[in-house]
């Protein structure tokens, strides 16, 4: 028998790799608080999972980085931080405010002329950047519309070079669904299962799963 994930269990789980594997720096630490101040969610990534994608970025020598939901840039600036010296990490954003005030914390962050904020909805852009810089990027991290991964899939796909990471946060979960929820009872659900069944069996991705907070997927493109 297993270890039963208890609700309190899964609290401390997030809780401890924040403390052990999510350092940060002031720039980091505060900046959640004061977005939500300005009137932003607080739907931001965590220490860890940010600690995670600035990890992965360093593994691949990430020259070129496309993000799909900016908020309030705190997953951007650990992305950012990732990059090898004269890389660009690209954050899509449609929501003004969102974008305006990511835009101040990249540079407060020191990391603003490594950043491009494009103001646009996850698809179309994608779609252009795919037909602009397709096997030119070498990590896509999606964390949007969840009910979008499904578009985003083939845009993100084509623009990853051999060797690159697709990588998707709310995979197993978000603030309303579990991967247990049952089929046909949230949209945001059945497109993340979608596409972790369409990434796992694309002979193109050599594919994971990390269950770390709301669950993580990584994707080789081979
Ligand atoms: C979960 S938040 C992103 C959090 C951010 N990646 C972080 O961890 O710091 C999702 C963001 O996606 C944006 N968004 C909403 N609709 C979108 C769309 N169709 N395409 C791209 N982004 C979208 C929202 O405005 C919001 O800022």
């Amino acid at each position: 028998m297993g270890i039963e994930m208890t609700p309190g269990r899964w609290r401390h789980t997030c809780d401890y790799l924040d403390t052990v594997f999510g350092d940060q720096d002031d720039h980091l630490a505060g900046l959640m608080e004061r977005a939500v101040a300005a009137g932003l969610p607080d739907i931001a990534i965590s220490a860890s999972v940010g600690r995670m994608l600035m990890g992965l970025a360093r593994m691949v020598e990430a020259r070129l980085i496309v993000e799909v939901g900016t908020l309030a840039g705190y997953s951007g600036i650990w992305l950012a931080r990732g990059l090898a010296e004269g890389g660009k990490l690209i954050t899509v954003e449609p929501n003004d405010l969102h974008a305006g005030f990511a835009e101040s914390a990249f540079a407060e962050a020191g990391v603003g002329d490594r950043v491009d904020v494009v103001r646009g909805f996850g698809t179309p852009v994608l779609e252009q950047l795919a037909s602009e810089r397709a096997g030119g990027v070498d990590l896509v991290f999606l964390d949007a519309i969840k009910s979008e991964y499904p578009d985003y899939l083939p845009f993100a796909k084509a623009l990853l070079r051999p060797g690159g990471l697709l990588v998707a946060d709310n995979m197993l979960g978000g603030g309303d669904w579990w991967v247990d929820t049952p089929e046909g009872q949230s949209e945001s659900r059945d497109a993340a299962d979608r596409v972790n069944r369409l990434v796992a069996a694309d002979a193109d991705f050599e594919a994971f799963c990390v269950p770390i907070r709301e669950g993580v997927m990584v994707a080789r493109r081979k």
